[in-house]
């Protein structure tokens, strides 16, 4: 098992030099990127991931010289390659390498790269007992809903988090709760869950959608997706996250304050479980 890159379809050494200088992903954060989680040697969701992918490739106009059918293989062939069976794949597209100018340079052609990686040894407390989130404002420019390279707002955001001793940084704009720097936010409040509704300045998660469109409907449970802000969380009785290698996340502290009695609460242990429930079907897990 070992971890391993693929650029423009061949597989190297992740520790290659590969990238030229010049790359413009390299130089401005101009690309786009996903994250897919594998369970049991399957990807888990790819499908979402890589529909969103060509959203973000056409939002920023750089072309599609890869079909879906190829991207798929390519992450198969990772997967086999590697011999990795719980793990991420990462995957970015950028507009390519060119002399360096603001605009775009005529006959670019993108570069796509990809690595996998094992999970490694997952310490599941943080599942089991939850987090704690601090809230801070989100800096971060009005086309959230592009998963682009440009992550300064999220990593100076997780890493206040950090520094704080939180597991996430959960932004507010114009005092709407917005999302986790990493992570779709949700709140429960007299039983109906709450999340921030998908505009411009959120990225619409795929666990996000999956949480919303298909596990609370099978659990029949109620979800509104409108604003709300941080006066409203004071009275949640439940918090929680979701992400791709968040999963679904249970918060119980909020800039220092416990979330209803600081335990775990039954919608989201519900959510989780028929989250792992979801896995377990797709990638024939257990
Ligand atoms: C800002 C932001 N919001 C939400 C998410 C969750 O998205 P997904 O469920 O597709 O992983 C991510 C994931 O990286 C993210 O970066």
């Amino acid at each position: 098992m070992q971890s391993l890159g693929l650029v423009n379809g061949k597989l190297v050494d992740l520790n290659e030099n590969v990238v030229p200088m010049e790359d413009r992903g390299h130089q401005f954060g101009d690309g786009v990127y996903e994250v897919v989680k594998v369970y049991n040697g399957k990807c888990f969701a790819l499908k979402p991931h890589l529909d969103r992918l060509y959203r973000s490739l056409r939002a920023i106009r750089i072309p599609a010289t890869y079909t879906y059918e190829e991207l798929v293989e390519f992450h198969e062939l990772l997967i086999e390659k590697s011999g990795i069976n719980e793990g991420a794949i990462y995957l970015q597209i950028t507009r390519g390498t060119a002399a360096r100018t603001h605009h775009f340079p005529e006959q670019i052609v993108p570069c796509l790269t990809m690595s996998i990686r094992p999970t490694g040894t997952v310490n599941t407390r943080p599942w089991e007992q939850g987090v704690k989130v601090i809230l801070i404002p989100d800096e971060r420019w009005l086309r959230c809903d592009i998963k682009s390279l440009n992550l300064l707002g999220n990593i100076l955001g997780k890493q206040q988090a950090k520094e704080a001793g939180c597991y996430e940084g959960v932004m507010v704009r114009d005092e709407q709760v917005t999302e986790g720097t990493s992570s779709n936010f949700f709140v429960v409040k007299d039983d109906v869950i709450w999340t921030y509704p998908t505009t411009n300045l959120i990225l619409k998660g795929v666990t996000r959608t999956i949480v919303v469109e298909k596990l609370v409907k099978e659990l029949g449970l109620t979800v509104l997706e409108k604003p709300f802000d941080v006066k409203f969380i004071k009275g949640a009785s439940e918090a929680f996250l979701s992400g791709t290698s968040t999963e679904i996340m249970p918060v119980t502290t909020i800039n220092g304050t416990l979330v209803g009695d600081g335990t775990v609460g039954p919608i989201t242990r519900s959510l989780q479980e028929a989250y792992t429930q979801l896995i377990d079907e797709e990638c024939g897990r257990k």
